[in-house]
């Protein structure tokens, strides 16, 4: 009897053993699987091919990338129907909720959270970012852009609604090389508080980290039209050079420069008095608020006495967020900068820094810069609609402008699918830990 017992005890034991080490062989298993190293074979779990629901998956988006007009009737028809319109609208109250559990938050995305590759880790990006409303654009740019190793200065306007400040600071809470900027300021279209707000966050940048390369500025509006390794491999190429529209003023906005202007109840106004020309008769150039530019014009902007005199100078101008950066670009000794003669001229089709379409250069003949604008207007400006996105592809430039998740949201929903295929790709079987 007992050495039966003693049997039975002795069979329990090794199956309990058995049990253990198969439940840990399990685990291990289990564990290998989440491990980064399995990367090296596949990501998909970073794909957003299976996670987003909802009714874009329901447009081809390879074939509206390629053009193909079935793919476009079908995404027009899908744009205009209720069941869609009802789903694209995300309140700024569900990013309040939803970033409280940033772990939560950050997988269910899917933001990249460890560098895709060394060449990228090797070479930091500093962005500012410039909202003051839509969330859900700004937070799908984000999503575009996000790498661990850059850094990001968020400056939302200060007279933005409480629930977008609320998101916002929500999202940003999230990442730790993510920040709202020190100072925020009341953004007044075509006044000086528009570059304020970037200088802000460029003082921001420089000072929370020596290591990035280049500096980026964007608006809640924009989105990249390429991958971070194509960008860092593309500002590689400039070889210390920045990357903007810089061109002579055409004499039709030279009031912009010879007036003195004003911000009245929030809109800027010329006053009739006359300036006086530039601090050392820099040629001022026209040009666009969005750079690309390498740490060392960041501290011309911050630090050259020069420069400091040319910012003074602007804070009465109209627009000068349209010929300041494109005028310090000309500044013998700036770091990046191009001789001030107008064959160094660059313009903003040249430049990688924005590609827009201006409605006045819209059309299909020869004298046209660009094929009319398949979305809608704002400003002059084309909103890019499905018929875009082939063209938008054509293009070298990093970034585009401008995107409404509010009123077309497809467009986003392949450039950024398209985007974050292409940046798995890229890096397949590069993972290093
Ligand atoms: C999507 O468009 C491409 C053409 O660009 C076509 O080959 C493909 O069959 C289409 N897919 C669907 C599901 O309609
Ligand atoms: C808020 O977030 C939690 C967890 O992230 C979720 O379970 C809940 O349904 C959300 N509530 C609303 C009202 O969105």
């Amino acid at each position: 009897m007992r050495s039966r017992k003693q049997s039975w005890c002795q069979l329990f034991l090794k199956l309990t053993v058995a049990l253990g080490l198969l439940w840990t062989l399990f685990l291990v298993l289990e564990m290998q699987s989440s491990w980064p190293i399995d990367l090296t074979h596949r990501n998909h779990w970073l794909d957003y091919r299976d996670y987003d629901f909802g009714p874009e998956t329901l447009c081809n988006c390879s074939g509206l990338l390629e053009g193909n007009t079935e793919a476009l009737v079908e995404a027009k028809l899908l744009t205009i129907t209720k069941e869609f319109q009802k789903h694209i609208h995300i309140p700024d109250e569900y990013y309040i909720n939803e970033t409280k559990d940033c772990r939560n938050f950050k997988s269910k995305r899917k933001y990249i959270t460890f560098a895709l590759s060394k060449e990228e880790e090797d070479f930091p990006l500093a962005y500012s970012i410039v909202v003051h409303h839509k969330v859900q654009n700004f937070e799908r740019l984000l999503r575009a852009i996000y790498a661990p190793q850059n850094i990001y200065c968020i400056h939302v306007d200060e007279k933005s609604q409480a629930s977008v400040k609320a998101a916002i600071t929500g999202i940003v809470s999230c990442f730790p090389n993510v920040f709202m900027v020190t100072h925020a300021v009341n953004v007044v279209y075509a006044g000086w508080p528009r570059v304020q707000a970037d200088i802000n966050c460029m003082a921001d940048l420089y000072k929370y980290s020596t290591e990035w390369k280049y500096f980026i500025n964007l608006c809640g509006q924009d989105f990249p039209l390429k991958t971070n390794l194509e960008m860092v491999r593309m500002l590689r190429s400039l070889k210390g050079g920045n990357s903007m529209e810089s061109e002579d003023m055409p004499g039709s906005k030279k009031w912009r420069i010879s007036q003195v202007h004003q911000i009245v109840n929030g809109a800027i106004k010329s006053t009739g008095k006359s300036k006086s020309p530039p601090p050392f008769n820099f040629p001022i150039k026209s040009g666009n608020a969005y750079i690309v530019v390498t740490r060392g014009y960041i501290r011309s902007v911050l630090k050259d006495t020069r420069v400091q005199d040319l910012i003074e100078w602007a804070k009465d101008t109209y627009s000068p967020d349209e010929f300041l950066w494109a005028t310090i670009q000309r500044i013998p000794g700036v770091p990046g900068s191009k001789r001030p003669h107008t064959k160094y001229d660059q313009t903003d089709m040249n430049a990688i820094a924005r590609l827009v379409k201006w409605f006045s250069h819209e059309g299909s003949q020869d004298s046209a810069v660009y094929p009319a604008c398949q979305g809608s207007h704002v400003r002059s400006t084309c909103v890019y609609g499905v018929g875009d996105l082939q063209w938008l592809l054509e293009n070298h430039h990093l970034f585009a402008n401008k995107f409404d998740m509010d009123t077309n949201p497809i467009p986003v929903f392949c450039l950024e699918r398209h985007l974050r295929q292409k940046a798995l790709a890229e890096t397949e079987g590069q993972f290093f830990f």
